[in-house]
């Protein structure tokens, strides 16, 4: 489904939660991580999203970075709430949840992107439900199991995309 991934042309990917500041912070900082890491800079502009406004503007949640940092992994995100028109902008945006899957799509009702909004744990080898479940109103362990879904997730996804790439 994927095109051909060149410098002049990245792809781009959008994480998206309910809040933007614990699950898609960290999916957006765990894939940049990784990309990073095989030095794929120029070929990927990531970034995330809420479907809600409530955090507009707030950094990640403490303890998702807490999480992250321990992983090595470094969360830069502001939130920010998803926009209908950034429908055309990425090529693949990943839902944290199913809820947050029919927000999306809700955006565009006639269904012109369906195609590259996906759950992001459809790449998970493990996919469990599909869902990544929301971390905020529980303890530490929560954010932990996030951020194992998450990375086992982009690790998946990357490598895929990596067999797209123009070198
Ligand atoms: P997130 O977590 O969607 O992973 O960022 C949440 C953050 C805030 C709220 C719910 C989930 N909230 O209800 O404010």
């Amino acid at each position: 489904m994927y095109r051909t991934i060149s410098q002049e042309d990245p792809f781009k990917i959008c994480f998206v939660c309910l809040g933007n500041i614990c699950r898609s912070p960290t999916g957006e900082g765990a894939f940049q991580h990784l990309v990073n890491e095989r030095g794929l800079q120029a070929f990927f502009i990531v970034d995330s999203a809420g479907t809600s406004a409530y955090h507009i503007g707030e950094p990640a949640n403490s303890k998702s970075q807490w999480v992250a940092n321990q992983n090595g992994v470094t969360l830069h995100s502001r939130a920010a709430r998803f926009k209908a028109s950034d429908l055309e902008y990425y090529d693949l945006i990943l839902a944290m949840d199913h809820e947050n899957l029919a927000n999306l799509k809700a955006l565009d009702p006639a269904g012109k992107h369906h195609d590259k909004i996906r759950l992001m744990r459809d790449y998970d080898p493990d996919p469990g439900d599909g869902a990544v479940p929301d971390p905020y109103y529980g303890g530490m362990n929560g954010f932990q199991d996030v951020f194992t879904m998450v990375m086992r997730s982009c690790e998946a996804l990357l490598s895929e995309l990596e067999e797209k790439l123009d070198h």
